[in-house]
């Protein structure tokens, strides 16, 4: 499932004295299973290029296919677009609404043309997928959940249509940090199972520790695109864009401060303490 934007522009409010340019000629492709992770300062596009991407904006001029089909294109099933795209907006939680747990989650399956047993399936799936126990939650009210609860709820719902690209706009965003770890854990998994994910955030952590690959935007364009460790270690590029550069890079230069000669490319947790066991050990020996 490859996702390829060509040369896309979008302006809101176009021909009004509140014409904003909010995506100007971005092109990139997005390969099957890959977890990109977009960033850049607030009103740089971010929201307005995920959108575009998943069909709900069109854009001014150039053209997005997924699988080769632009699916701007008169004929193109909508309904496909649907299936394969899965977007979890900003504080999804605000949108549940049913009795159940069970129910809410299936209601993005009401017209799939599956049988009921199919539904409850890829329901099940969906709830415990997102860390629940199935049988314990299904027949509770979404509304008795903490807010981190309820957001995982809301994001079972997209996962049950078992979207082959899943969008994530600021899906961290007031979190507190033990929920925030919990949920991009979850993401991980949903990735490795195979789904594509671009995800949205402010939080470097979230981006150094989860995502492959990093776009920054900036005033509609593309500025960085490239591979989580190439994109955390260029401090100065991460600092022109207002962009954290993440607890791992913050410690890095505190050890350098201290004269500790800590080698080029380390972005994540797990590599910087195995560099910081393997000088514990030198020291000993
Ligand atoms: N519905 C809208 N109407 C008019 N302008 C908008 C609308 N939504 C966003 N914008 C403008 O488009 C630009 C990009 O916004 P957005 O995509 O929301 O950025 P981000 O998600 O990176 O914060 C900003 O200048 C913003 O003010
Ligand atoms: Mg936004």
């Amino acid at each position: 499932m490859s996702l390829k934007i060509e040369d896309i522009t979008f302006t809101y409010a176009k021909g009004t004295p509140h014409e904003t340019r909010a995506i100007d000629h971005i092109s990139l492709e997005i390969k099957d299973g890959e977890f990109v992770g977009i960033m850049g300062r607030t009103g740089c596009g971010k929201s307005t290029l995920v959108q575009l991407a998943d069909g709900l904006l069109t854009p001014d001029s150039g053209n997005i296919y997924l699988n080769g089909e632009d699916i701007n294109s008169h004929d193109y099933d909508r309904n496909r677009l649907r299936r394969s795209i899965g977007m979890v907006f900003q504080f999804p939680e605000y949108q549940l609404f049913e009795t159940t747990v069970k129910k809410d989650v299936a209601f993005g399956l009401k017209h799939h043309d599956i049988s009921n047993e199919q539904k409850d399936l890829q329901v099940k799936e969906a709830i415990e997928t997102m860390g629940f126990d199935y049988e314990r939650v299904k027949n509770i009210s979404p509304l008795v959940f903490s807010g981190g609860e309820k957001r995982r709820i809301a994001i079972a719902g997209i996962l049950a249509t078992r979207p082959e690209i899943l969008i994530l706009d600021e899906p961290v965003a007031g979190l507190d940090p033990y929920g925030r770890e919990a949920f991009l854990k979850l993401l991980d998994e949903i990735n490795e199972k195979g789904t594509t994910i671009m995800m949205i955030s402010h939080n470097a952590d979230a981006i150094s520790e989860h995502a492959d690959r990093v776009i920054i935007l900036r005033e509609g364009r593309i500025t960085t695109d490239g591979n989580v460790v190439e994109v955390f270690s260029d401090i100065d590029d991460l600092r022109k864009n207002d962009i954290g550069i993440g607890q791992v890079n913050e410690l890095i230069l505190l050890l350098k401060k201290r004269g500790m000669d800590v080698p080029e490319g380390i972005t994540r947790y797990d590599e910087l303490l195995g560099f910081l066991e393997r000088k514990n050990k030198e020291v000993i020996v």
